[in-house]
């Protein structure tokens, strides 16, 4: 009979890693990053995967490509256009709205799947997952300094190398107007040597001209008026101090080219990016949407946030980020095994610290100790017949070959157990 196989571009993923380390990496990234985020006091919301197409709509810009081209949408069985979110920005503030949430602060976060019908690549993928954060309620000012930490502390508790955060201020909404009819004056001469897509860009959204990916536009860009020259003085200074208080824990460059993908965004944007990447760099984006709130029927919620791309997040954190403890627990004999199991169960409640592997399967010892090996077990706890009798255990040490194994009582192993 044919196979069924996954859709294109969506990745089937094991804690395991038995499909590939990057699958590994995933789940390892996605429970450090939660413990960030509860060092930072962020509160967990979740929202559907599924919203009425009009959100998306409404918030990305018509004239965005998430929007135009990548979202997966279709009708219900009421004939009601709803889509996969591409994003959770849009859901999170429908959700604050709709639960009459906007006049109030929240520092939020949210770890889930999104889906962009784009052409699959390496590092992109048509469904993902996104770890985002949202700080809603709080006017420019401090709210900038703690998201360029959250980003910092991420880069830092992961070690990423290579990678560079890229900032930007896209001004009010006068100073971006300003800019855009500069541009629009500088490219208007310059119209034939643009291709269709950057026609477009010009005709609907001419900032997002910059973000072009033609060589020639880019060479053409290099004598564009500056972003920067339309800023207040303000806007800089936010910019400058950023760079200055973070640049000792992270690559910090102010790109007066940044613009982001998504419509919503006004004053502070950034992005990170890792030369290790390839084509697909960035690895984490976003900034602050003040007007997104009214813009989707709700109050005034000045608001900013970003999103990290866990696959390609997970792609850069290497292999050794195993920091959990692990211990095997080995019984040999089956007709032990339930008997033993009470001793496990009492470790797991003393020291939850530790990850305790029990082994399930009725196998030899030697194969026992493989997979204690294979999954980086620090001791082996043995148990066959004749330890069972004398109530003892033996715990053999796995990493460290100077360090003897040795027969305890149960007791015994009870305190080494709490010691660890
Ligand atoms: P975004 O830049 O569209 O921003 O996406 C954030 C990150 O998601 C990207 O930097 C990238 O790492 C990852 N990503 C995007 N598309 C794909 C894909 N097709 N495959 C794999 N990874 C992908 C947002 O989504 C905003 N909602 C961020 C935000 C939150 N801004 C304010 N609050």
């Amino acid at each position: 009979m044919d196979k069924i196989h996954s859709l294109t571009g969506m990745l089937d993923l094991y804690e395991d890693g038995d499909s590939s380390e990057l699958s590994k990496n995933i789940f390892e990234t996605e429970k450090r990053i939660k413990k960030i985020f509860s060092n930072y006091y962020l509160k967990e919301i979740r929202t559907p995967a599924l919203e009425d197409t009009d959100l998306f709509k409404r918030s990305a810009g018509d004239i965005s490509d998430i929007v135009n081209k990548e979202i997966y949408s279709f009708q219900d069985r009421n004939d009601k256009s709803i889509s996969l979110r591409p994003e959770g920005t849009a859901s999170v503030i429908r959700s604050v709205i709709e639960k009459k949430l906007d006049q109030s602060t929240h520092k939020l976060w949210y770890m889930g799947p999104m889906w962009r019908y784009e052409r699959p690549q390496k590092g992109r993928y048509r469904q993902f997952y996104q770890a985002g954060v949202e700080i809603l309620g709080y006017p420019e000012g401090a709210p900038e300094f703690e998201m360029v930490s959250l980003v910092c502390s991420i880069v830092e508790e992961f070690n990423i190398a290579d990678c560079t955060l890229k900032i930007n201020h896209l001004g009010s909404q006068e100073n971006k107007k300003a800019y855009c009819d500069a541009l629009i004056k500088f490219l208007e001469p310059l119209k034939k040597n643009l291709d269709e897509k950057d026609l477009e860009r010009l005709a609907r959204n001419p900032l997002r001209v910059l973000d072009s990916k033609n060589q020639d536009t880019q060479l053409i860009l290099k004598d564009a008026p500056s972003l920067k020259e339309f800023l207040e003085p303000k806007s800089i200074e936010l910019l400058e101090s950023i760079k200055d208080e973070f640049s000792d824990i992270c690559n910090i460059e102010i790109d007066y080219t940044l613009v982001r993908g998504l419509d919503y965004y006004s004053g502070f944007v950034f992005e990170a990016l890792s030369s290790n990447l390839g084509a697909q760099d960035s690895f984490l984006g976003g900034g602050r949407y003040d007007d997104l709130c009214s813009k989707l029927g709700g109050k005034e919620l000045p608001s900013i946030g970003m999103a990290i791309g866990i696959e390609r997040f997970a792609s850069l954190i290497g292999n050794s980020t195993h920091s959990d403890k692990i211990l095997s627990f080995i019984t040999l004999g089956s007709t032990l095994e339930a008997k033993t199991y009470k001793i496990a169960h009492r470790l797991r409640s003393l020291n939850k610290d530790i990850i305790l592997d029990m082994q399930l399967s009725d196998s030899s010892l030697k194969a026992k100790l493989r997979r204690a090996n294979k999954n980086g077990s620090e001791y082996a706890i043995i148990v066959g017949e004749e330890e069972f009798n004398n109530d003892t255990v033996i715990i053999k040490p796995l990493k460290d070959e100077l360090k003897e194994q040795q027969t305890v009582s149960v007791d015994e192993l009870f305190d080494f157990y709490k010691a660890l």
